[in-house]
């Protein structure tokens, strides 16, 4: 995920753990205002504002949050699976139902954009939007508190280094 680190705004890490955890601060960000969406079109009804809001945070997952959770499973979790199997399967887990929630998203947005099963489609969209928060934010709060901490014990200063210059590569 292109981090603000790198469109200048702010430092570039030097610790790859930290690139990674300004992806999540921007991702919690997003979450908020998807869940504003949400929370708008359940309480007062479709609106095309909120809608956007919802297509706009569906293109941010689609190309950045699909770009960290790459890096993740193919340059940072085979790092420490040896040492912490259990949770890694479980943040694997966890990406996956993500991605499956996401591809029931945009299947309810498409057919609230083609007009079909409009009432019904529309509170799928919602209802899937918030479970999507909810997944999402218990998932960044988990590596945030438990991996990521564990993950910048276990890491060799070669190992930081190479996952430092591998990230920035596939960022
Ligand atoms: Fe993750
Ligand atoms: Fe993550």
């Amino acid at each position: 995920m292109k981090s603000l680190a790198r469109s200048g705004k702010r430092k570039t890490p030097q610790h790859p753990i930290d690139i990674l955890l300004q992806d999540h601060e921007k991702g919690m960000h997003q979450l908020s205002m998807l869940e504003q969406a949400a929370e708008s079109i359940r309480v007062n009804g479709f609106s095309p504002e909120a809608f956007e809001q919802i297509a706009a945070i569906i293109r941010w997952m689609n190309t950045e949050v699909r770009k960290h959770t790459e890096i993740e499973e193919r340059l940072v979790f085979p790092l420490v699976e040896s040492h912490m199997k259990s949770l890694a399967e479980q943040v694997k887990g966890e990406h996956r139902d993500l991605w499956d929630a996401f591809s029931d998203l945009l299947t309810a947005v498409k057919e609230v954009e083609e007009g079909r099963l409009h009432g019904t489609s529309i509170r799928n969209v919602v209802s899937i939007a918030e479970m999507i928060v909810d997944l999402m934010r218990t998932h960044i709060r988990r590596e945030d508190t438990i991996l990521y901490p564990a993950i910048r014990q276990l890491l060799t200063n070669n190992q930081r280094q190479a996952l430092l210059e591998a990230i920035n590569k596939a960022s």
